[in-house]
C-alpha cells in the first residue's frame, strides 16, 4: 500500500535465554494460528513489532486520551485521512476491531507530501509526476503545527520528530501592486509601528485623548509609544535601524536603508498585511512541522492502525444503518461487496458524505450539504541552488503580497543543502480558483511571472520542477476546507450519531483546516461510539475481551 511507511522487517530474535520457547518460534506458532493480524499483535506485545521511532527517542507508553475499559465490538471506519486514522488508532487502543475504508490509492488525506517520483492526479483528468531531487519534498496540505495543538501530542506519542516552521520572518518580503520594489517585512514593520507610534503620541501629547486619559497614563502611553515605533525626542518617526541595511553593519559601521517614505506612501502602500501576518492564535511563532514531510504523522498513524486493517482503493457507495448495526456498500480493486459492523465513525468531508446514497434521512443529508467547500491551492517550485538563503538571506519564512500568489513560502527545512523547494503559491477562494482552473504548465508559468515581481529574473530562469495542487480538483477530496454559515443547527446535529452512524473530521470542529480539528473530531467520535458500547456490552463479555487488542 502505497500510503504506509516502507519499515525494516524485524530483526531475527535472539535465542531464548534459559533455553525455553524461542521468541521467533512463538511467532510462528501465533502467525500460523492466528494469521497475521494475530501475529503483528503478538509481536507488537513482545516489542518485535516495526516502528518508526528514532532509537534516542522514547515516546510515553500511552495516550494522552484514555478510554476506561475495553469493548471488542467492530467498527468501519470511512476515509483515511488524519481523523478517519486518529478514530481507528485510539479504538484499536480501547480493543476494538476497525477496518478502515479509504478511496483513495494511498492514506494521509490532505496531508500529502509529495516526494521524487510521487505522482498526482486531479479530477481534471491531468497527472503531474514530481521531479523533485533527492531529499527535497513539497506539503502540498498542511504545512505548520501551532504549540498548543494536540497534533504535537501525537507527534510526541508517536515518536514523529519535530522542527521549527518559521511562520514569520523579518526578513521575507511585502510587495504590493503599485510598490516600485519589495521591502523586508522588518522594513514595513517599522514604518508601520514608526508611524503610527507618532501619530498617537503627538494626539496624546497634544491633548486630543485627555477625556480618555489622565496624565499618568498619557506619561505612560507616551513612553510605550517611543519604545513601540523607535521615535524621536519630537516624537516624530524619523526611521531607523529596525528598518535594516542596504550594507550589513560589519568592521564599518553598517549603511542603513534610505526611507522612510512619507506617512501617506506607507499607507497607499497597504503594507499593513504584513505586520500582522503572525498574529492570529493560531498563526503564532514558534510553529512546528515533522521532520522529513508533514505525512509522517499520517503515516505513524497508519503504521499504528495496521496495514492489514486499511483498505485503499475503495470507494463507499452506501451507508445504511441497521437497528445493531450498520451496512456499507462498496466499490473496492476487486468490485463491489459489503461489510457490516458495530458501528461506523465517517470521517469523510461533509460534500461527499452528503452524496453517498443510503437511509441516515432526509435531516442528516441536509446538513451534510450545509458547509460548503472552500478552494485552495499550493504550488511547489524547486530551484537548483538556494538563492533565497544565498542572496536575500532568508532563512524560512514568509513572503506576504497582494497578488494572485498570495504568498512564498520559503523552506523551514535542508538550509544550505544544495538544492530547495519554495511554496510558489498558496492561496484560497477566487485566487485559488484562477490557478485550479489552468493546466499545471499554466500555473507555473503564471505563478513564476508573479514571484519574478518580487524576486526578479532568478525566480523564473532558475527553476527546476514544479508540482501544484488544486484541492477542488483532489478526487474523494473536493475541497481545501469547508465554511459553515453557522455553527448552530447542521453542525451542531452532525456532532451527535445518526444511529450507528458517527461522524469526525476537522470540518466538525472550530479547528477547521488543521489536522488539530481532524484529531480532536476523531477523539469525540471515539468517546462516544465507547461511551455507546460500554452501556450495551454486558459486564461479562467486556471481561473476556480483557486483553485483545491492536
Ligand atoms: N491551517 C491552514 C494554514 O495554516 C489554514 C488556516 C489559515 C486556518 C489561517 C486558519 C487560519 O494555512
Amino acid at each position: 500500500m502505497s500510503g504506509t511507511p516502507q519499515v525494516d522487517p524485524p530483526k531475527p530474535p535472539a535465542p531464548a535465554p534459559g533455553g525455553g520457547l524461542t521468541r521467533r518460534a512463538l511467532l510462528v506458532g501465533v502467525g500460523a494460528a492466528g494469521g497475521a493480524g494475530a501475529m503483528f499483535a503478538a509481536m507488537g506485545a513482545l516489542g518485535l513489532a516495526p516502528q518508526e521511532r528514532r532509537e534516542d527517542y522514547t515516546p510515553p507508553r500511552v495516550s494522552d486520551f484514555h478510554l476506561t475499559g475495553r469493548v471488542a465490538a467492530d467498527v468501519v471506519v470511512l476515509g483515511a485521512g488524519v481523523a478517519g486514522l486518529t478514530a481507528a488508532y485510539e479504538l484499536g487502543k480501547a480493543g476494538y476491531r476497525c477496518t478502515v475504508l479509504e478511496a483513495r490509492e494511498r492514506t494521509g488525506g490532505r496531508s500529502l507530501t509529495l516526494r521524487g517520483g510521487d505522482r498526482v492526479s486531479e479530477l481534471s483528468g491531468e497527472t503531474q509526476t514530481a521531479r523533485f531531487g533527492e531529499g527535497v519534498y513539497f506539503n502540498a496540505g498542511p504545512g505548520r503545527i501551532a504549540q498548543w495543538m494536540v497534533t504535537l501530542d501525537y507527534c510526541r506519542e508517536l515518536g514523529v520528530p519535530i522542527e521549527t516552521f518559521v511562520n514569520n520572518n523579518a526578513s521575507a518580503y511585502v510587495y504590493n501592486h503599485g510598490m516600485a520594489a519589495p521591502v523586508r517585512a522588518r522594513t514595513a514593520r517599522a514604518d508601520v509601528y514608526g508611524y503610527v507610534a507618532e501619530l498617537l503620541a503627538k494626539a496624546t501629547h497634544a491633548g486630543a485623548l485627555n477625556r480618555r486619559l489622565t496624565a499618568d497614563d498619557r506619561e505612560r502611553l507616551i513612553d510605550f509609544l517611543r519604545r513601540f515605533g523607535d521615535i524621536g525626542p519630537e516624537l516624530t518617526y524619523e526611521g531607523s535601524d529596525r528598518r535594516g541595511f542596504q550594507t550589513y553593519p560589519a568592521v564599518a559601521a553598517g549603511v542603513p536603508l534610505q526611507g522612510p517614505e512619507p506617512l501617506a506612501e506607507v499607507l497607499a502602500a497597504g503594507i499593513g498585511r504584513a505586520v500582522t501576518a503572525d498574529f492570529g492564535f493560531e498563526q503564532a511563532m514558534p510553529m512546528f512541522q515533522p521532520v522529513g514531510g508533514m505525512d509522517a504523522i499520517a503515516r505513524a498513524l497508519a503504521a499504528r492502525v495496521g496495514e492489514d486493517r486499511i483498505r485503499t482503493g475503495v470507494r463507499v457507495t452506501r451507508i445504511t444503518g441497521l437497528p445493531d448495526g450498520v451496512e456499507i456498500a462498496y466499490q473496492g480493486p476487486d468490485g463491489p461487496g459489503t461489510l457490516r459492523a458495530d458501528y461506523c465513525v465517517a470521517a469523510l468531508p461533509p460534500h461527499i458524505l452528503a452524496k453517498i446514497p443510503g437511509n441516515l434521512g432526509p435531516e442528516i443529508t441536509a446538513a451534510l450539504a450545509t458547509p460548503t467547500p472552500v478552494a485552495a491551492g499550493k504550488i511547489g517550485l524547486e530551484y537548483g541552488r538556494r538563492w533565497w538563503e544565498l542572496e536575500d538571506r532568508v532563512y524560512g519564512g514568509i513572503t506576504e503580497t497582494d497578488l494572485d500568489i498570495t504568498h512564498i513560502w520559503y523552506p523551514s527545512y535542508g538550509y544550505h543543502a544544495p538544492r530547495g523547494l519554495l511554496v510558489g503559491y498558496y492561496n484560497t477562494e477566487e485566487n485559488a480558483e484562477l490557478y485550479g482552473a489552468l493546466s499545471h504548465r499554466d500555473r507555473l508559468s503564471r505563478a513564476l511571472t508573479q514571484g519574478k515581481k518580487i524576486h526578479g529574473e532568478k525566480y523564473r530562469s532558475e527553476v527546476v520542477s514544479g508540482v501544484s495542487v488544486h484541492w477542488e480538483r483532489q478526487p474523494h477530496i473536493q475541497g481545501g476546507w469547508v465554511r459553515w454559515p453557522s455553527y448552530t443547527g447542521a453542525f451542531e446535529l452532525l456532532q451527535r450519531p445518526a444511529g450507528r452512524v458517527h461522524f469526525a473530521g476537522d470540518w466538525l470542529t472550530h479547528l477547521i483546516a488543521w489536522q488539530a480539528g481532524a484529531m480532536e473530531s476523531a477523539r469525540r467520535a471515539v468517546t462516544a461510539v465507547h461511551r455507546d458500547a460500554l452501556s450495551r456490552t454486558p459486564p461479562a463479555r467486556s471481561d473476556a475481551s480483557q486483553g485483545k487488542g491492536t
